[in-house]
């Protein structure tokens, strides 16, 4: 499997995963041999890149939570079911719990529609792998997990026009986006006047998930273990998810470029703690990319070494892995596109 840039695909490739619409119906299965039309099809829905199938290849990048839970949520998140969220939210830890591996090892596939709705889920997933990483009991799991399903869920109260604006955004724009934490909070309370009560930490981490540990963050500019623990988490998945996805407005950052800025910001943006429980679960070099390395050969990532992510597996273009791992005069020096 690897990553195929979009000016680089090609009729006759196969697809190595679904690939879905911007109405999360599928467009095509896994296995289909890519045609000119499908091709142009995936690059109009805003597709970046694909994960292509190579002929001999065995490796498979682990999949944490199935497409059907992940289309479920966003279906409900669109459609501000939180009831349906809070029990799909404690699907996704199960699921996750379940999964052999809990290493993020893919590039963030994503269309230009519905990124709120996708980067929930996103976030929620990694919040949870980070939560696991941490040690919290399966209550507390389920309660990260619900609060980062709905940590944007105030969004819906800011225009679209504002959300959606390909430009930069005016003062008082911002500051209307900024109110979006406040907004959730509104509408987590405003569900509870059904008789549902929802429980505080939920609340408390969708209106801090923008504190930042030094105090500049909003919409009370509190430091440190002020914000709550499940507010520093949902923080780091994140800005993680924003830098790594596509938007609009900016490009996607790759993984390896958006931990180094995870890093440079810990103890600043980000509580240190978490950041360095996440570093041991995220992939800076996803299966499939395309690298090249300190020796100047070029080869994709084959294999992750997962108590080493810095150092996996190359393929190399002439057919040879090497595993950085055991080759340690060798390094990966850039994600090639
Ligand atoms: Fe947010």
């Amino acid at each position: 499997m690897r990553y195929v840039n979009k000016k680089d695909l090609k009729p006759g490739m196969i697809l190595a995963n679904n690939i879905y619409d911007n109405h999360e119906q599928i467009l095509l299965k896994g296995n289909t041999s890519l045609t000119q039309s499908y091709i142009d099809r995936i690059i109009k829905l805003g597709y970046d890149g694909l994960y292509i199938f190579d002929e001999g290849d065995v490796v498979k990048a682990n999949q944490l939570i199935s497409d059907e839970t992940r289309i479920a949520a966003i279906n409900k998140l669109k459609k501000l079911d939180i009831d349906a969220c809070l029990f799909l939210a404690n699907k996704i830890v199960n699921e996750v719990q379940a999964s052999e591996s809990l290493i993020i090892e893919t590039i963030n596939l994503c269309s230009y529609d519905n990124y709120t709705y996708v980067h929930s889920v996103n976030v929620d997933l990694l919040s949870v792998i980070i939560g696991i990483g941490m040690g919290l009991k399966n209550a507390e799991l389920e309660k990260l997990s619900q609060a980062a399903l709905l940590h944007d869920i105030g969004k819906c109260d800011v225009p679209i026009e504002i959300l959606n604006k390909p430009a930069k955004l005016t003062r008082e724009e911002y500051e209307e986006i900024k109110r979006h934490p406040e907004y959730g909070l509104r509408r987590l309370r405003e569900k509870e006047k059904d008789g549902d009560e929802i429980p505080s930490v939920i609340k408390s981490a969708v209106y801090s998930h923008h504190e930042n540990w030094d105090g500049s963050g909003y919409p009370r500019g509190i430091t440190g273990r002020n914000i709550h623990r499940f507010a520093r988490i949902i923080h780091v998945a994140d800005v993680y998810d924003a830098l790594t996805g596509k938007r609009s407005y900016k490009d996607a950052m790759n993984p390896a470029d958006a931990m180094e800025y995870m890093m440079a910001n810990s103890g600043i943006m980000f509580d240190i703690d978490v950041v360095n429980v996440f570093v041991q679960y995220v992939a800076p070099y996803p299966l499939g990319s395309n690298v090249l390395l300190s020796t100047g050969k070029q080869g994709v990532v084959y294999e992750n070494n997962e108590k080493y992510l810095s150092r996996p597996k190359v393929k190399l273009t002439n057919g040879n892995i090497i595993d950085l791992y055991e080759k340690l005069d060798v390094t990966i020096i850039k994600i090639l596109t």
